[in-house]
């Protein structure tokens, strides 16, 4: 039997206060990990409001389009776009909330379940991922679903970070069709996470 079924799906009002807890309980190692300068972290209300006017904005206009990772139907994490340009480009962000998730394979999944919604919905010619430079888990979870490394460069790369060293990562309209095919689920068997349908990779 399976277990452990991971799936994702956009954001829906209750979401918005588990995001804003994470952010808000998270430790400063963990912050620090990612570039972001605990000083720019927004208060709750203000997490609030700036996500539930993205929720309630079309996407076309959404400068943040997010969808919600979910193991057994329970929201784990999220994966948001921004800066978004609905038809051209957005960039990726990933967040599995709770430290115990991390490291199994399961961010993994996700964010292959993640990349169809956001060049189907956001109808992207790219899609591009900007993480800190000296944070592994990003770097390589990306190269693995497909992205390939454009540059390094020094910047501010988002509203809660601080100046440092990035990896901008990109994965073309043309080469997501290669490799991924949309709606796959995947679950939990002999204790490894396993695909129910079809292998969405095609090449990797
Ligand atoms: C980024 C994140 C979603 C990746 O998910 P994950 O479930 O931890 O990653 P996976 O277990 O699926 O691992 C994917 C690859 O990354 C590697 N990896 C993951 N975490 C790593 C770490 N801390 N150090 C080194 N490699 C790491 C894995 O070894 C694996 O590569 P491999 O198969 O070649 O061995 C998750 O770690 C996370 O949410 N981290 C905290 C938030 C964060 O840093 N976000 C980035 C902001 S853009």
């Amino acid at each position: 039997m399976i277990q452990n079924l991971l799936s994702v799906r956009e954001i829906e009002i209750p979401d918005i206060e588990l995001i804003a807890s994470y952010w808000l309980n998270a430790d400063k190692i963990h912050l620090e990990s990612m570039g972001v300068d605990i000083n720019k972290i927004p208060a709750r209300q203000q997490f609030i409001n700036y996500l539930t006017t993205q929720l309630e904005t079309p996407i076309a206009n959404r400068e943040s389009y997010c969808i919600i990772w979910l193991e057994n139907n329970v929201p784990i994490g999220h994966s948001n776009t921004r800066p978004t340009l609905y038809g051209e480009e957005a960039f990726m962000h990933l967040h599995l909330w709770n430290n115990e998730n991390r490291r199994k394979g399961i961010g993994y999944e996700l964010v292959k379940l993640t990349i169809p919604h956001f060049f189907e919905n956001l109808k992207l010619k790219v899609l591009y991922c900007e993480p800190y430079a000296l944070n592994p888990a990003p770097n390589k979870t990306i190269q693995k679903a497909g992205f390939g490394l454009v540059k390094e460069y020094t910047t501010v790369p988002g509203a809660f970070n601080s100046e440092q060293k990035v990896k901008r990562w990109q994965l073309s309209y043309e080469k997501y069709r290669q490799l991924y095919k949309p709606g796959l689920r995947l679950g939990f068997k002999n204790g490894k996470y396993v695909k129910q349908q079809q292998t969405q990779l095609k090449n990797i």
